[in-house]
C-alpha cells in the first residue's frame, strides 16, 4: 500500500473544528447519530432504516462501509455477508470455512463478491419478512437517499484488510465525496459530513488526501489505555477532530469528557440500544445521563426516535 505523507497540524485540525460548529464542544446542541439506520425498527444500513432515521429526527445517518471484489463502497456492517442477507441459500458453494474459538464455521466475505452478485442478496428478511426484497446499498445509493435531509456518518470499516486485496478504501471514500461535491466543510449545509474510524491510520490517510472534514477517531475497550491519557488525546487531536469512545470507557471515566472537550475535541458515544441499557430505565433515560450529565456531544443509538431532545 503506498504510503501517504504526515498528519495536518495542530491548526488546521482545530480549524477544521470550527469550520463544523454543529458538532463541536460548547455548542448547546447535542448531536442525534442514526446507528446503521433507525437499526432497532428496520434492518441495519439498508435504504428504509436510514429513510426511518431521517423521518425519526437523526442530525447523521450512519453509514458501515465496506469494498465488493470489484471495489465499490457499499453499506454493511460486518466483512461477511452471512449475517444479515441470504447468502447461503444464494451462494451456498461459495462460503469460506473459518476458525472461531476453535469452532468451524462458515464465512462469505464481501470482498470476494461483486456488485452485480451482491445485488441478488436479500438484506431485509432477515430482520423481518415485511423487509424481504431490500438490497445492501452501494454507499453512492445511501447518499442520494439521505442528501439534503441529514448528515452523512460514514464510517471506514477494515481498511488494512481490503488493503490487502488492492483497495484503498482511504481513496475511494475521498474520490466519492469529491465527486459529490461532499469533500470540504460547509460544502453543503443540509448535508454535513463527518468521517468516523476505529484505524488512526485510515484517518492519517485521510488528512494526507486532502481531506479536512472533521474526523471522530472511534475508541474500542482494546485501545482505551492507548488514547483515555492526555498524551493519547492530544496524540489524537493531531488527525481528528473528536473521540467516539464505546459508552462504558465512558461510564468508568467520566472525567475523559473533560480531558478532551479541554483539547477541543467532541465526544461521541457508543452505541445506545434499547435492548441493552444496563442499569437505566430505559435508553432515553441512558442517553440523557450521558449527553446532559456527563457532558458528551453526540450519541450513535439504534433508537433515534428515543433522543432525549431538549430545547
Ligand atoms: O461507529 C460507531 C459504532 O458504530 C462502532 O461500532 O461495531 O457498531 O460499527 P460498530
Ligand atoms: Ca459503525
Amino acid at each position: 500500500m503506498r504510503r501517504v505523507g504526515r498528519g495536518p497540524s495542530r491548526r488546521s485540525v482545530i480549524g477544521m473544528a470550527a469550520a463544523f460548529p454543529a458538532a463541536m464542544h460548547g455548542g448547546s446542541r447535542k448531536v442525534l447519530i442514526a446507528h446503521r439506520g433507525a437499526s432497532a425498527y428496520a434492518p441495519e444500513n439498508t435504504l428504509p432504516a436510514y429513510e426511518l432515521a431521517i423521518r425519526q429526527g437523526a442530525d447523521y445517518v450512519e453509514q458501515d462501509l465496506q469494498i465488493t471484489r470489484d471495489g465499490v463502497l457499499v453499506c454493511l456492517h460486518d466483512v461477511t455477508l452471512e449475517r444479515t442477507t441470504d447468502v447461503r441459500e444464494v451462494y451456498p458453494d461459495r462460503g469460506r470455512s473459518a476458525d472461531v474459538g476453535g469452532e468451524g464455521v462458515r464465512r462469505w466475505p464481501v470482498a470476494e463478491f461483486t456488485l452485480e452478485e451482491i445485488r441478488r442478496l436479500d438484506a431485509g428478511a432477515w430482520f423481518a419478512e415485511k423487509y424481504r426484497g431490500t438490497r445492501i446499498p452501494t454507499w453512492q445509493e445511501a447518499i442520494d437517499a439521505i442528501r439534503g435531509r441529514a448528515g452523512l456518518y460514514p464510517e471506514l470499516k477494515a481498511p488494512e484488510l481490503y488493503a490487502k486485496r488492492g483497495f484503498r478504501m482511504e481513496e475511494l471514500v475521498w474520490e466519492t465525496l469529491r465527486r459529490n461535491g461532499l469533500e470540504a466543510p460547509g460544502a453543503d449545509p443540509r448535508t454535513p459530513v463527518i468521517l468516523q474510524s476505529f484505524s488512526a491510520d485510515a484517518l492519517k490517510n485521510m488528512r494526507a488526501l486532502g481531506c479536512k472534514l472533521p474526523m471522530t477517531l472511534l475508541i474500542g475497550r482494546d485501545a482505551r489505555d492507548r488514547w483515555f491519557t492526555r498524551e493519547g488525546l492530544r496524540e489524537a487531536r493531531g488527525f481528528a477532530t473528536g473521540i467516539g469512545p464505546e459508552k462504558s470507557l465512558v461510564f468508568r471515566d467520566p472525567d475523559v469528557v473533560k480531558r478532551a472537550h479541554e483539547l477541543g475535541l467532541t465526544v461521541t458515544v457508543y452505541t445506545f440500544r434499547a435492548s441493552e441499557t444496563g442499569a437505566f430505565r430505559s435508553v432515553r433515560e441512558e442517553m440523557a445521563h450521558y449527553l446532559y450529565d456527563l457532558g458528551v456531544d453526540a450519541v450513535f443509538t439504534d433508537n433515534p426516535d428515543q433522543f432525549p431532545r431538549r430545547p
